[in-house]
């Protein structure tokens, strides 16, 4: 996507050195970081330098390859891999994304294993793209759709939740490359983007990838969803995923299941978007099965943001003393997900259409199933 008419992916190589757009500066600030060690990828992962789950994946992938600068021997990509996929426990893209690089190398002789990682590297980050572009395409369909069915309003509102867009994955993104082609398509796009508390990805990033391309969109709080739903003002919600189930649960930021909750409430369809790398095909329950990160209280006790001087700081909000929980996700129970979107194709969340997306039988729609739909 572009930043200051510059095309810009959030993770790109120069020779042995990844670089990465620095997420925890955003808006603020437009730098990247460079990773030269498999520390400076686990770091960058776990400080959520770099988040979103294609986007660790990728990054997952880039670190395997900078751990084998010095020993590409099998006990060091095994201590690599298992570093790597210790960072964050949620998102499957990760440990998917690291698995299938090391096995690759496990098959290749040791002293070539590093030019290989590289570009195994590369090659999942192009899949990331072209993937990400063909989400897209299936979820502008819907949305196109969504608004021909309510007589093409002269705008179209949809919910967001988190940062599902190209920050999150290598480009275009998940949830908001649907928004963004429908954008570009002519349907009158408006969103209303969630905060996203307590580390703000909606208000910080969000806000930032969408004005960066022009579409129309409102910052709320996150207890603000619920209230326009009643009045009208949201006509569908559009969220990424960290983890899908075998029959579809989806696991996403903290807070996604009460807007799933509420959108059900009001007939408003509830669409999640995800590459099919981000479907535990393990995993049957997701309240039970899908482990959910617990982060640091002090995301919730504080805050950061910038000073009127243009300063970047980080303020406390609570007394002294406060205890606080940080659950970095939850799961919406597959009945209140009206259709997953994915890069081949729009499936009920149900285990007969992920089923489909393996190629085992049911078909996969091309176009939107019935709107407020969840089967
Ligand atoms: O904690 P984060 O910011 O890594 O969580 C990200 C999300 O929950 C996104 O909605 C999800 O990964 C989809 S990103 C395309």
């Amino acid at each position: 996507m572009l930043v200051h008419a510059q095309p810009y992916r959030s993770i790109w190589r120069d020779g042995a050195v990844v670089h990465v757009i620095d997420q925890t500066v955003l808006p603020h600030r437009f730098a990247s970081r460079a990773l030269h060690t498999l520390a400076d990828a686990t770091a960058a992962i776990r400080q959520m330098v770099v988040r979103g789950a294609p986007l660790i994946g990728v990054t997952g992938a880039y670190g395997i390859a900078l751990a084998l600068r010095d020993d590409a021997g099998d006990d060091a990509l095994a201590a690599a891999a298992k570093a790597l996929i210790a960072t964050r426990p949620t998102a499957i893209n990760l440990r998917w994304a690291v698995e299938q690089t090391a096995q690759q190398l496990r098959a290749i002789p040791a002293p070539a294993r590093q030019h290989a990682a590289f570009e195994l590297a590369d090659a999942l980050a192009q899949s990331d793209v072209d993937t990400n572009a063909a989400i897209g395409r299936h979820g502008a369909t819907l949305l196109r759709e969504r608004w021909a069915a309510l007589g093409r309003p002269a705008r179209l509102n949809v919910l967001t939740h988190c940062n599902a867009g190209w920050l999150g994955c290598v480009d275009w993104g998940t949830a908001l490359a649907a928004i963004y082609q429908a954008h570009d398509g002519g349907v009158p796009i408006h969103v209303w983007i969630d905060e996203t508390r307590p580390r703000n990805q909606g208000a910080s990033l969000t806000t930032w990838e969408l004005a960066a391309h022009g579409v129309p969109a409102t910052l709320i709080t996150d207890n603000a969803g619920g209230l326009l739903m009643q009045q009208g003002q949201v006509d569908a919600c559009i969220v990424g995923a960290d983890r899908v189930t075998a029959r579809g649960d989806v696991c996403n930021k903290v807070g996604t299941y009460l807007k799933a909750l509420a959108a059900h409430a009001h007939d408003i369809p509830f669409y999640v978007a995800l590459p099919v790398s981000t479907i535990d095909w393990q995993a049957w329950d997701g309240m039970r099965e899908i482990e959910i990160e617990n982060r640091d209280p002090a995301e919730v006790t504080h805050i950061s943001g910038r000073t009127e001087t243009g300063e970047l700081v980080r303020v406390q909000l609570v007394p002294d003393g406060t205890v606080a929980h940080n659950p970095a996700f939850d799961v919406t129970p597959a009945q209140w997900v009206t259709a997953l979107v994915t890069e081949r194709g729009v499936v009920p969340a149900t285990e007969s259409g992920l089923r489909s997306l393996r190629g085992e039988g049911a078909h996969v729609a091309r176009t939107a199933l019935p709107a407020g739909a969840a089967t």
